[in-house]
């Protein structure tokens, strides 16, 4: 039923950034706020049991329900974000990306040390992202509570490639 909701809901278009990639924009789920809440309570149902101590969303689309799930949840929310954005001390790591290399950065201090940490972003595509920010995440004392989506193009097989990390993977719509 949500799923429905959402694929109605985005919009696909066509040839951004580049040419031959339709691009899912989730803009067009923000004009809608009954369906934003639907899609937070869909996320905070599935998350009972992942014994979550902190949310990690990814910039920038992964900030929009990120924070909301945490405030929801009840736990800190750490802002994975891109290159030169975080004033503090940093730890960083290059991907690749669906098109092109891209670089994500932590605070040294984002989270406490042994914390359990749901990854959350906007769209699966390739699954590097959020690979690139579990190791991270790992690298600095975490472990790897689950990952959320709003979104997954599983032509790209991202879930094959973070299932090895955990098995918890919420994708709302396929
Ligand atoms: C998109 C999307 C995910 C990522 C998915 O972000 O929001 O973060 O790509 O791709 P992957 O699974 O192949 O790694 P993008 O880098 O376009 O930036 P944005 O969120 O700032 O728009
Ligand atoms: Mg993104």
């Amino acid at each position: 039923m949500i799923e429905q909701k959402i694929k109605a809901a985005i919009r696909d278009v066509h040839d951004f950034p580049k040419p031959g990639i339709i691009f899912k924009d989730v803009t067009t789920i923000l004009q809608d706020h009954q369906l934003c809440q639907e899609i937070l309570d869909a996320f905070v149902e599935r998350a009972q049991g992942m014994h979550i101590d902190a949310v990690a969303g990814v910039e920038s689309r992964g900030f929009l329900f990120g924070l909301m799930i945490a405030m929801k949840l009840g736990v800190p929310f750490i802002p994975v974000r891109k290159a030169g954005k975080l004033p503090f001390t940093v730890k960083r790591k290059v991907y690749e990306l669906e098109y092109g290399t891209a670089t994500i950065e932590l605070h040294t201090d984002a989270f406490t040390p042994g914390s359990n940490v749901l990854i959350h972003d906007d769209l699966l595509a390739t699954g590097g992202t959020v690979t690139a920010t579990s190791e991270l995440i790992k690298e600095m004392g975490g472990h790897i509570a689950g990952f959320s989506f709003v979104v997954g193009l599983s032509f790209l097989k991202g879930e094959e490639k973070i299932s090895p990390i955990s098995d918890n993977i919420v994708v709302l719509a396929n």
